[in-house]
């Protein structure tokens, strides 16, 4: 039903109202399919062969058992392109600069444990100074949700800690 959803809402968007009601307008999209029956069910059974053991949480708790050799790959909420005075204690997501900061920590300290890290965000001064000394790679991305098609282009920074083997 998520799926099918998020086929035919506008933009593929997930919102909810002040009742935690989903409130996404139809996307008028009536042809094609609205899902890969075959793709879900490959998906499944991998997940579940593989004894795939997936969390609901925060990214700490995510991370308690995480140990040398692991990968672990942050898509992390995005810092604001214009950061405002309000977002050291208030972001539309619940993300806060706090959280930004603790984020940062955890990606220090399982790097000291040799964990592989890849972290996404908006390329912004705050993410630079954040993981200062990793590895930090601009790219230009396009994105689908947005109602202004001039906001649909941003350039992201790609974080590792570990340099490909030659
Ligand atoms: C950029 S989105 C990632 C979307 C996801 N990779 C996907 O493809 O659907 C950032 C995600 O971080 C989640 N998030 C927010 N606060 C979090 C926290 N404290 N710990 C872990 N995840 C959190 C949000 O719910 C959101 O889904």
């Amino acid at each position: 039903m998520m799926i099918w959803l998020n086929k035919h809402c506008f933009n593929g968007l997930y919102r909810v109202n002040g009742k935690g009601l989903f409130n996404v307008s139809w996307n008028r999209r009536t042809r094609g399919d609205s899902i890969d029956e075959r793709n879900l069910r490959a998906v499944s059974s991998y997940l579940r062969s593989a004894k795939v053991e997936i969390r609901q949480g925060d990214f700490e708790e995510a991370c308690a058992d995480a140990k040398a050799g692991d990968f672990v790959f942050f898509d992390s909420p995005y810092v604001p392109i214009s950061v405002t005075a309000a977002f050291s204690d208030y972001t539309k997501d619940g993300f806060t600069l706090a959280d930004h900061e603790r984020l940062a920590a955890l990606f220090r300290r399982l790097d000291r444990l040799g964990v592989y890290l890849l972290l996404t965000n908006n390329d912004v001064p705050l993410v630079r100074e954040l993981y200062d000394g990793y590895l930090i790679e601009p790219v230009d991305v396009r994105r689908y949700i947005n109602c202004k098609a001039s906001k649909r282009r941003s350039r992201e920074v790609i974080v590792t800690n570990r340099r490909r083997p030659l």
